[in-house]
């Protein structure tokens, strides 16, 4: 699995987009040590608030699946610019994937890869939890 593959199977996420309010769809894939690529697209609700960003669900179908360890995440959306995760899902990503490479991209190829030590730095984790 190489990352052009990998974006494939973001973008076919990101056409299952469940997002009638903004009209943004994004879509996402993750791959597992396992070599499973696990997909998520954004499901938004009229109650606005409840609304998932592509990367957690593809986190959390990989993490309720048995996955623990992770390889390399892609995020799709239709921008001139790839489309950066939100802070939210940077914290999510943080704690369940580690340091794993994120591509981000568009449609039409344009892409930029960046490590989550680099989207999230000095991040809050367990560490700081730990006695
Ligand atoms: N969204 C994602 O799915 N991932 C991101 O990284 C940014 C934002 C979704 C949430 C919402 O459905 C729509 O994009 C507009 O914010």
């Amino acid at each position: 699995m190489n990352e052009k593959k990998l974006l494939t199977r973001a973008l076919q996420s990101l056409e299952r987009a469940y997002a009638p309010y903004s009209n943004f769809r994004v879509g996402a894939a993750l791959l597992a040590d396992s070599g499973v690529v696990y997909t998520g697209c954004n499901i938004e609700n009229a109650s606005y608030g409840l609304t998932i960003c592509a990367e957690r669900v593809a986190i959390f179908k990989a993490i309720s699946e048995g996955e623990r360890r992770f390889r390399m995440l892609c995020v799709v959306a239709d921008t001139p610019e790839p489309t950066p995760p939100c802070g939210a899902c940077r914290q999510i990503i943080w704690e369940l994937c580690g340091d794993i490479p994120v591509i981000l991209a568009n449609p039409s190829g344009n892409s930029r890869t960046f490590t989550m030590r680099e989207l999230l730095p000095f991040p809050f984790d367990g560490d700081f939890l730990a006695e």
